[in-house]
C-alpha cells in the first residue's frame, strides 16, 4: 500500500509557537514546569488539537495524556508516539514539543491522506520529562513502565516540601496511582521524533538520525553541613565551610568524567543551593545535585563510585557532614529492531539520508523500551543547541522528520 501523509508544515509551527506562549518567561526563554499555571494551559491546549483530530482522548492519574485514533483492529497493541511538553527553566521551544505536535501532525497527515489504520495509533504526551519539580526525570513515562511504583510516587516532594501528590490533586488529577502503570503489552510499538539536541546532523549534513540506543543517565543528589558563622569574625582555621568542600567536589565531578578515558563520559553539577547565600555568612549547608551518563554503564557507574569516594575524602578533610542520595542510575536503552526497521524503510520511502547514532540526552523513550518495542527519530537542531532560549530547528526539518514519523507509523499500524 502507498501512504502519501499531507503534512501541513505552516501548522505545526504555528502550534509549535501558540505552545511556545504557555511559559513563565517571555519568548523565546520558555519555562513551563510541571502542573504551574503554563503547564495546565498548556495541556488544555493540547487536548484541543487531540479532540480537533478526533481522537478519543484519556489521562492517567499522573497526567499522561493519550489520544487514540482508533485502528479497524482495535482489540490489538497499538502503535504509538509522543514526547513531552514541560521545559527546564530558560529552555527552547523544540526540545520535546516536535514530538508531541510532531506526532500529532503526522496523525492528521495520514488521515489527510486517506490512510485507515489497522492497529490503532496513539498519541501519547507525557508528564515531567525533565526533572525540575521533583527531582527525577521521565517521571511520566518511569511510573508508566513501572520503574517507579505508585509507593515511591507518594514519597516525591517538590522544593518546597510539597509532595506529588499534593500537586497533582491541585491540578485535578486524582485517578489512583496504582493505574498508572500499563498493561503488558499494551503497545507493539513506539517511536518518538525529537531534536538531535546535539551537533551531528548538522555538521554531516544529514536530515535525519535513527537513534539506535539511548546513554545510561544517573543523578545524585549530595548534602554538605558544615559551620555557619560571621565572615568578618571567623578566622580562617576554624572554618568548616560547605561551599568551599562542594567547590573541590564539583572539580572532582569534571575531572573523573574526564580522565574516564572515553569522551562518551558526561558528568555535570548543574544544581547548588548554599545556605544562607549571603555575602557576610560563611555558608554552612550546600545542596548539590549532580548528572553523569555515558552510553557504557559500567564506565558510568565508575565515575558515580569516583565521585562517592572524593565527597568522602573532600568531607573527611575539611570536617565536613555529608549525605550522598543517588536520585536515579538507569541502565542505557537498545532501540527495537521492528522499529528501527520501519524507520528506515520509511527513509527510503521518502528518499531521504539518515543517520544511526546514539542519543546522549535521555527521553521518555528510555523507559517506553522497557515495554515496547521503541526506537528514536532525531532531527536536525542549530549547532547542537539545546536547552537554552536559542534552541532552533528549521520548519522543514520538522516538515521532514513529521513525514518520516507518518510514514512510519503507517508502516507499524499495519505490522
Ligand atoms: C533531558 O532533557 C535530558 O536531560 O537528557
Ligand atoms: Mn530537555
Ligand atoms: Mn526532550
Ligand atoms: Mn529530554
Amino acid at each position: 500500500m502507498i501512504v502519501r501523509p499531507l503534512v501541513d508544515k505552516d501548522r505545526i509551527i504555528h502550534e509549535l509557537d501558540t505552545l511556545a506562549g504557555f511559559s513563565d518567561t517571555p519568548k523565546p526563554a520558555i519555562t513551563r514546569i510541571l502542573f504551574t499555571k503554563p503547564d495546565l494551559g498548556a495541556r488544555a491546549y493540547l487536548k484541543g488539537l487531540c479532540e480537533e483530530a478526533g481522537l478519543r482522548v484519556r489521562e492517567d492519574g499522573l497526567g499522561n495524556i493519550f489520544a487514540r485514533w482508533e485502528g479497524s483492529a482495535p482489540e490489538l497493541p497499538a502503535v504509538a508516539t509522543g514526547s513531552h511538553f514541560d521545559a527546564i527553566p530558560y529552555a527552547g521551544m523544540y526540545d520535546g514539543t516536535v514530538g508531541v505536535l510532531g506526532g500529532l501532525e503526522a496523525i492528521r497527515a495520514l488521515q489527510r491522506s486517506g490512510f485507515k489504520p489497522y492497529r490503532s495509533i496513539e498519541l501519547l504526551i507525557f508528564t515531567a520529562e525533565e526533572p525540575t519539580r521533583f527531582g527525577i526525570g521521565c517521571l511520566g513515562s518511569r511510573a508508566l513502565a513501572g520503574v517507579l511504583n505508585p509507593e515511591s510516587l507518594r514519597l516525591l516532594k517538590d522544593q518546597e516540601g510539597k509532595s506529588l501528590e499534593e500537586v497533582r490533586w491541585e491540578a485535578g488529577y486524582m485517578g489512583r496511582l496504582e493505574d498508572v502503570q500499563l498493561p503488558e503489552g499494551y503497545y507493539a510499538a513506539f517511536v518518538e521524533l525529537h531534536i538531535e539536541q546535539g551537533p551531528v546532523l548538522e555538521q554531516e549534513h544529514v536530515p535525519l538520525g535513527i537513534v539506535t540506543a539511548i546513554a545510561a543517565p544517573a543523578s545524585l543528589r549530595v548534602g554538605l553541613e558544615g559551620v555557619g558563622g560571621h565572615a568578618g569574625a571567623m578566622l580562617m582555621p576554624d572554618r568548616h565551610d560547605a561551599l568551599c568542600a562542594a567547590a573541590e567536589i564539583i572539580l572532582g565531578v569534571e575531572a573523573f568524567a574526564k580522565n574516564s578515558g572515553s569522551i562518551n563520559t558526561v558528568a555535570t553539577t548543574g544544581f547548588c543551593e548554599v545556605y544562607p547565600n549571603a555575602v557576610n555568612s560563611v555558608p554552612s549547608r550546600v545542596k548539590l545535585e549532580i548528572d553523569v551518563r555515558d552510553v557504557e554503564q559500567s564506565r558510568r557507574d565508575q565515575v558515580i563510585r569516583n565521585i562517592i569516594q572524593g565527597v568522602e575524602q573532600v568531607c573527611t578533610r575539611r570536617e565536613i557532614k555529608y549525605s550522598v542520595d543517588i536520585i536515579n542510575i538507569d541502565p542505557p536503552a537498545k532501540s527495537g529492531s521492528e522499529v528501527l526497521k520501519a524507520l528506515v524503510e520509511a527513509c527510503g520511502d521518502a528518499g531521504v539520508k539518515f543517520k544511526l547514532m546514539v542519543s546522549r540526552a535521555y527521553h521518555d523513550s528510555l523507559f517506553m523500551a522497557r515495554i515496547a518495542p521503541t526506537a528514536m527519530l532525531f532531527i536536525p537542531c542549530r549547532e547542537g543547541v539545546s536547552h537554552r532560549p536559542d534552541e532552533y530547528a528549521s520548519p522543514e526539518d520538522i516538515a521532514l522528520g513529521t513525514y518520516v514519523l507518518a510514514l512510519t507509523l503507517a508502516k507499524l499500524s499495519l505490522a
